[in-house]
């Protein structure tokens, strides 16, 4: 029979797309997501692209109740955790919100595993976690800091499942770092659905290239780098969700605490970025240079080279691939 997967958060971005990629692995999934910034129609478009759709249960994971029916209800294996806050700078006017769903909501699903026998799971951490470093390629032996209660809840959280693995036996937990994640499904069917201005790079260019917003704002051409504006790790989403099925596979056959960084291992500047996006997809990007955006560093990119060894992965999708897959999504 095959393995039933519980992913909380699987109606949101890069659930979404693990849903897509655990299927195609042969998975049975369930979806746990209370829809807080996300929508039901991703069900069906997963459908569209997998043939059958996972089953969805609209909840919340700080439901105790909740969670201990469906863990009584259904035969799940191990437990892909993306449900969580994560805009950084909300984070900050609304600490609380952030640290009661992200930490206490966490806290409250590892409670309902561990009283159901269910002790594998694959968390959603963040390149966040490495603060400002101190060089790059970023190693997963980095120290690591955090400047906004969402970087310190991942930081927390990371911390938690460190102390329940080494506390009791039997749990296995892959701490996935991931750096930037852009790009869509190939389909069409399933992207980045941003709610209001977006924060992140990709989803502006997209909006601004559509016409959707006047002009993208460049934080900043002063940084450190070769173009003065700040260099990111990008990653196309579905790389990362490819990611995910490679952790479980690992976690399948070892007794451990994995930690890994996702990423291609590759920086692209801001303007990098944009010229990769007009030439890709002949339009154009109406942009301006502006005041660095507070909490920015300079640079931030992976060293991926544990994750290439442990998991036998690599990020596949180009930059091309990447601007190609925002722009279809964006424009369907
Ligand atoms: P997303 O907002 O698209 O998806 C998160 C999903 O979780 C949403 O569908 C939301 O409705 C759901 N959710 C939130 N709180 C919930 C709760 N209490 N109970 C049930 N469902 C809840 O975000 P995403 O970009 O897909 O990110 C997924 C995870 O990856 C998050 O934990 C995020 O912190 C982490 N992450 C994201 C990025 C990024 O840039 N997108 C980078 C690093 C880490
Ligand atoms: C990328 C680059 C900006 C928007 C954030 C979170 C991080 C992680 C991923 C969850 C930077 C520049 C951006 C714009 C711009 N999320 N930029 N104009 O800041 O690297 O990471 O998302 O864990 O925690 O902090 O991503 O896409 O916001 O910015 O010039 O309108 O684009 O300055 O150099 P960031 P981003």
């Amino acid at each position: 029979m095959n393995k039933t997967i519980l992913v909380t958060g699987g109606t949101g971005f890069i659930g979404s797309h693990t849903c897509v990629s655990l299927m195609n692995a042969g998975y049975a999934v369930i979806v746990l997501d209370n829809l807080c910034n996300s929508e039901i129609s991703v069900i069906e478009q997963i459908g569209r692209i997998c043939g059958p759709r996972p089953l969805f249960i609209e909840g919340d994971i700080r439901d105790a109740g909740l969670l201990d029916q469906l863990f009584s209800d259904h035969p799940v294996s191990a437990v892909l955790h993306f449900a969580g806050l994560k805009a950084v700078g909300e984070s900050v006017g609304k600490p609380l919100a952030y640290y009661e769903n992200n930490v206490g909501g966490t806290i409250n699903l590892l409670k309902s595993m561990q009283k159901a026998d269910v002790k594998t799971m694959v968390f959603s951490s963040s390149a966040t976690v490495y603060g400002d470093p101190a060089s790059v390629p970023i190693t997963e032996d980095f120290p690591r800091s955090f400047t906004n209660p969402y970087g310190a809840s991942k930081l927390m959280i990371e911390d938690i499942l460190a102390d329940l693995q080494q506390s009791e036996p039997g749990w296995k937990i892959a701490r996935l770092r991931y750096f930037n994640p852009v790009g869509a499904h190939h389909s069409g069917y399933i992207g980045e659905s941003p709610k209001g201005t977006p924060n992140n790079l990709m989803p502006f260019i997209a909006q601004a290239a559509a016409g959707l917003r006047n002009e993208l704002s460049v934080f900043g051409d002063d940084y450190d780098t070769p173009d003065g504006t700040g260099i990111r790790d990008y990653i196309h989403v579905v790389d990362l969700a490819n990611g995910h099925v490679a952790a479980l596979k690992y976690l399948d056959q070892n007794q451990s605490l994995l930690t890994v960084n996702l990423g291609t291992g590759k920086g692209v500047s801001v303007l990098e970025m944009i010229k990769a996006f007009e030439s890709t997809n002949g339009c154009k990007v109406p942009y301006r240079i502006t005041a660095r955006r507070p909490g920015d560093i300079a640079e931030c990119w992976a060293d991926t080279s544990l994750a290439n060894e442990l998991l036998e992965w690599h990020a596949t999708h180009t930059l091309e691939d990447m601007c190609k897959d925002s722009w279809r999504w964006q424009t369907k």
